[in-house]
């Protein structure tokens, strides 16, 4: 019987009330691959931070390695400024475990209304690969004349051949299982260096997929088209912060942010991968049991999928279809009154066990 051992970094706010039903969802669900799991709960959050000023141990790196995977809640807490925390853990997880992939689907539900006007139910059906180590987010940069009037702030981006070309293969492959259509964000009109590097590559890279069709679009215009046409995208492929913001923009027009899941993967398996909802920690609903658990829920099906557990990944997400569709049970964000709680069992009394 496969057994798997997982970290899982719940952090702060709702992402260990989350996190948590994710876990009852996959035990159950693991018996349809005749596998089982093995939780690891570290408390590495921000809480952590303000008693011991560190986010995670020193050997945090060392011992997440020895994980199959990592599933994690939210980080990030009013009180400990955003960027102490997430470069305290999830961003340089993202670069030490080469996790160049972020995979984030968007699909509209049966069962859940979109902001757009008329959208049925389907019609939505992106999948982004956002570049996850490098780009806008590279930390490279610095400050200079601190305090002074003329304080300066160098952010700098970073664009290398290999790594544009890895996300770009990685998006082309993924179109194949799917309408075969890819297309590249970008802004080479104003962003001359990178963004020309990011183009010349997804053309190049292109060729080599000559069954799939490959489009480019500007960013700013690829941010009308979510809007105004989101049935026109496939697969999108998009540097580290276009992916980001992006990606906010797919999960809400496919209902509520509480639906978006994602997996932060390195497709070499020489580390485990990251499994995370694209929500945050959501100080304002935290403790109050009402957060909607199925962003969670739908990035451990993606895990499931990744360790290779496909039957129990399909019933996940159908169950979670089942229980949209059937409408009785919502959570708030929904238009519900369900609870966390409650829209967990549903998915639970959902599965085909
Ligand atoms: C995300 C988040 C993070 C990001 C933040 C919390 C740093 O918004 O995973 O989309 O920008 O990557
Ligand atoms: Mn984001």
């Amino acid at each position: 019987m496969p057994s798997y051992r997982i970290a899982v970094l719940g952090g702060d706010g709702i992402g260990p009330e989350v996190t948590d039903q994710a876990i009852r969802v996959v035990d159950a669900a693991a018996k349809l691959d005749a596998a089982s799991f093995e939780w690891d709960r570290l408390p590495w959050n921000s809480a952590r931070y303000l008693k011991e000023g560190r986010v995670m141990p020193e050997d945090g790196f060392d011992r997440l390695r020895t994980y199959d995977a990592i599933l994690l809640g939210a980080i990030g807490w009013p009180g400990v400024p955003d960027h102490v925390t997430l470069h305290g853990l999830l961003l340089p997880l993202r670069r030490k475990f080469d996790l160049y992939v972020n995979l984030r689907p968007a699909y509209l539900f049966d069962g859940v209304q979109s902001p757009l006007r008329d959208k049925k139910p389907g019609s939505i059906d992106i999948l982004v690969y956002r570049e996850n180590t490098e780009g806008e987010y590279a930390p490279l940069g610095g400050r200079h004349y601190e305090g002074t009037p003329h304080e300066i702030a160098l952010q700098v981006s970073l664009f290398t051949r290999r790594g544009c070309e890895r996300i770009m293969r990685a998006a082309f492959e993924g179109a194949r299982k799917r309408r075969k259509k890819v297309t590249s964000i970008t802004k080479s009109n104003a962003l001359g260096f990178g963004m020309v590097l990011w183009d010349e590559t997804f053309r190049a890279v292109a060729r080599d997929y000559p069954d799939v069709e490959a489009h480019s679009l500007l960013v700013d215009a690829a941010a009308m088209d979510f809007v105004r046409r989101p049935e026109s995208f496939d697969v999108v492929v998009a540097s580290n912060l276009f992916g980001d913001i992006l990606t906010d923009l797919s999960a809400i027009v496919t209902g509520s942010v509480g639906l978006a899941p994602s997996g932060n993967i390195n497709p070499e398996r020489r580390f485990p991968s990251v499994f995370e909802p694209v929500h945050g920690s959501a100080p304002d609903i935290a403790g109050k049991g009402i957060a909607n658990p199925l962003a969670a829920i739908l990035s451990a099906g993606m895990m499931l999928d990744h360790l290779g557990c496909p039957q129990a990944a399909r019933a996940l997400r159908q169950a979670v279809a089942d229980v949209l569709k059937a409408g009785q049970v919502r959570t708030p964000d929904l238009g519900g009154q369900a609870t966390t709680v409650q829209m967990t069992e549903a998915v639970l009394q959902a599965l085909p066990l």
